[in-house]
């Protein structure tokens, strides 16, 4: 797929199914997602790469921190519904942002390349006929999901990355003018400030 058809094209796919990307395939995104813009090439980021057993692991890991952010009190169902979410795809990418000490690279600029990461990657998946959505939620700021995906306390969770071929038609493309959106600066006097 063209690069710009790519870029364009590109939408959340929420409902995937398997067969989990092939190595081929998973190693065009890595490598997308190493391509992202860096300051002072930091390399802000590492990746857990989570299917099979491992989602299980974490549906169980997300069960027990929805038990603890309720006081205990949450009913089988609710709990189950935590349990399955990981299994929403069959490969789940958790992008951490590393954050280090830089004279000029402040953490917000770190958290911008790890999300140029993690976007990289969505665009690969897409041009590649895969499927892929970017979550986060509560649980991605959760200590026992910190805790127990072995986060240090200079890291935080910028996606929990489901990724998979699509279970059915991919949804529309939005309609978004990018006149609404880019302005000349400055307003040219009298006039619309389009571009
Ligand atoms: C940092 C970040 C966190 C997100 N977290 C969630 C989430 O937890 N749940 C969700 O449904 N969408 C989440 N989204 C939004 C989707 O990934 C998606 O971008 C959005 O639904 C728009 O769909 P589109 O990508 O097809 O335009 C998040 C996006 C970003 C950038």
């Amino acid at each position: 797929m063209d690069a710009l058809e790519a870029l364009h094209q590109r939408v959340s796919v929420p409902r995937l199914v398997g067969p989990a990307p092939t190595a081929v395939q998973r190693e065009a995104m890595y490598r997308a997602a190493l391509r992202a813009p860096d300051h002072a090439y930091l390399r802000p980021w590492r990746f857990l790469v989570i299917e099979g057993e491992g989602l299980e692991a974490l549906g169980e890991l997300f069960g027990r921190a929805a038990l603890v952010q309720a006081d205990g009190d949450l009913s089988a169902d609710v709990l189950a519904r935590y349990q399955g979410l990981p299994l929403r795809a069959p490969l789940l990418i958790v992008a951490i942002c590393s954050h280090s000490e830089h004279p000029k690279v402040p953490p917000i600029e770190q958290d911008m390349a790890c999300a140029a990461a993690v976007s990289n990657m969505l665009v690969a998946a897409h041009a590649q006929g895969l499927g892929c959505v970017w979550r986060t939620g509560d649980l991605a700021y959760d200590p026992l999901i910190r805790e127990g995906l072995g986060l240090s306390s200079h890291e935080t969770i910028a996606a929990f990355l489901y990724v998979g071929h699509p279970a059915g038609e991919l949804k529309r493309v939005p309609e978004l003018d990018p006149q609404d959106f880019f302005a000349k600066w400055p307003p040219v006097q009298g006039s619309a400030t389009r571009t």
